[in-house]
């Protein structure tokens, strides 16, 4: 657990293991994005200087952890919070860009439609230990102990290895839409993993998780590097 000062701060450390992880990266990267709303300052931070400078965006591959099922413009649409935050403000390569397409029938084709995009990425339906499907995987952490789409007491928290996306007809916390979310074995395949949690609303959740509560984000058990970054007032009291 890192703690920082306060948000600026979360922000600021998140850039730089970003921009570390990326320099560790000879070839292509491929980054996993959150949604929410704690990681838009880090996307518009990656949006400024240094970032905009310094990151190698042709060699990026930009995927996403979870999304609502609503379409692209909605304010609810966490690929749109990306690419206003970020994406449109940086020369990155529009065929490096794999959104979660929401404009199908139901939630459950858009998740069908994403594990087949990132099988064809990785070049294989079965996931290699030793080859990670992602260089870096964000995650926020939900008051409910939710991470990406992946609620308590969800059947997707058990999808089998060979599964890395699944619909989500019933979300347990707001906004209240069917969702397409990445499994748990999707998501642990990453050389690492960054949580990024601030605000004082998240204290509880906090101190139940690190006190052992079987969370959805407490079951994302990755071989890579696993940090969690949260801000003083997310933190559990000394
Ligand atoms: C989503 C996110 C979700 C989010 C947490 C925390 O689609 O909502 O992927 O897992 O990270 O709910 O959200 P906040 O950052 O808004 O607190």
């Amino acid at each position: 657990m890192i703690v920082t000062p306060d948000l600026a701060g979360l922000v600021e450390t998140a850039a730089s293991r970003i921009a570390a992880r990326i320099d560790e990266t000879r070839s292509r990267v491929a980054i996993c994005l959150t949604g929410g709303s704690t990681p838009k300052p880090l996307y518009e931070r990656l949006a400024g200087e240094p970032y905009r400078s310094r990151l190698p965006w042709e060699r990026i591959h930009w995927f996403w952890s979870d999304e609502r099922f609503v379409p692209f413009d909605d304010q609810r649409n966490n690929a749109r919070l990306a690419f206003s935050a970020l994406l449109d403000h940086v020369p990155v390569r529009p065929e490096h860009i794999h959104i979660i397409r929401t404009a199908l029938p139901d939630s459950g084709e858009a998740a069908r439609r994403y594990d087949d995009t990132l099988k064809r990425f990785y070049g294989s339906e079965r996931l290699d230990p030793e080859r990670p499907l992602f260089d870096l995987v964000l995650l926020g952490l939900g008051s409910d102990g939710h991470t990406a789409s992946l609620f308590p007491d969800s059947t997707a928290l058990e999808a089998p290895q060979d599964c890395w996306v699944v619909g989500v007809d019933h979300a347990k916390l707001a906004p209240f839409v069917p969702r397409v979310t990445l499994t748990l074995p999707a998501l642990a395949s990453t050389r690492e993993m960054l949580f990024l949690v601030a605000g004082s609303e998240k204290q509880d959740v906090v101190n139940r998780l690190f006190s052992g509560e079987n969370f959805p984000a407490a079951r994302v058990h990755t071989s890579g590097q696993q940090f969690w970054l949260i801000d003083r007032a997310a933190a559990p009291a000394r």
